[in-house]
């Protein structure tokens, strides 16, 4: 059997040993979601950036930029971190540079691991199966809101702890406790996680439509993770 972790922030990545493993980072209010969705829908690569001048340069390089900020369009980006703005497949082709608040900071900082993928419930189930066929130790990286714990991604680390428990033993109390909520909360996911402060926030900003999106399970079969260059690609 391989083991299983959950990591509930990036400010606390550093105790977790992610050499030798598999990190699964988890964004899923959006960055995470979104990016299975613009891979789905055709875009070719998406190279995460933490800071947002860098991102933004990626324009001259002729690639689409999209930032993100406190659930908002960044300043002097035209797109955000929605993933219904790919659905289309309006940017089929085309290479994708994006920074969001957490989730492209979560997958910097899983760099050094084996292998490094994005979770997300629309391509859930690809996801699981391609780790079980790896055999490797995982860590799931939730990205958090801003250093602390949210319910959604840790919601989503339950999920899939629980569907790999054939394979993978549970490694820590993080895992074991998310297993439990999600078989409590799990049945009414939407509803429960309508609580959850960034669905809050995100329903303020008038996009529920997103948080619909992001609960969505298996819509897509595309497992995504990091090339060797660290970007975005379908694997
Ligand atoms: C994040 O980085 O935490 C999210 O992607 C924020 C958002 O898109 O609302």
């Amino acid at each position: 059997m391989r083991s299983i972790e959950v990591c509930f922030s990036p400010k606390l990545i550093h105790l977790h040993e992610v050499k030798g493993k598999l990190v699964v980072v988890v964004d899923i209010f959006r960055a995470t979601s979104t990016m299975v969705a613009a891979l789905a829908h055709g875009v070719t690569e998406i190279l995460p950036f933490a800071d947002l001048e860098a991102c933004r340069e990626m324009q001259k390089q002729e690639y689409l930029i999209a930032g993100e900020r406190n659930g908002l369009t960044a300043p002097g980006f035209e797109l955000g971190n929605s993933p219904l703005a790919f659905t289309n497949g309006k940017y089929a082709g085309r290479k994708l540079a994006m920074t969001t608040t957490n989730g492209t900071l979560a997958i910097e900082k899983s760099k050094g691991a084996a292998e490094i993928l994005v979770g997300a419930f629309p391509n859930f189930q690809a996801t699981a199966n391609y780790i079980r066929s790896r055999n490797l130790d995982v860590v799931i990286h939730c990205a958090g809101w801003k250093g602390r714990f949210n319910l959604e991604d840790s919601l989503f680390a339950g999920a899939l702890a629980q569907e790999l428990a054939d394979s993978h033993t549970n490694a820590d109390d993080g895992a074991l406790a998310m297993i439990s909520l999600f078989s409590k909360e799990g049945p009414q996911l939407s509803s429960f996680l309508a609580q959850a402060s960034h669905a809050k926030r995100l329903q303020n900003h008038g996009i529920e439509a997103d948080i619909d999106f992001c609960l969505s399970s298996n819509l897509y079969t595309q497992v995504v993770g990091a090339d060797k260059k660290g970007a975005m690609v379908v694997f």
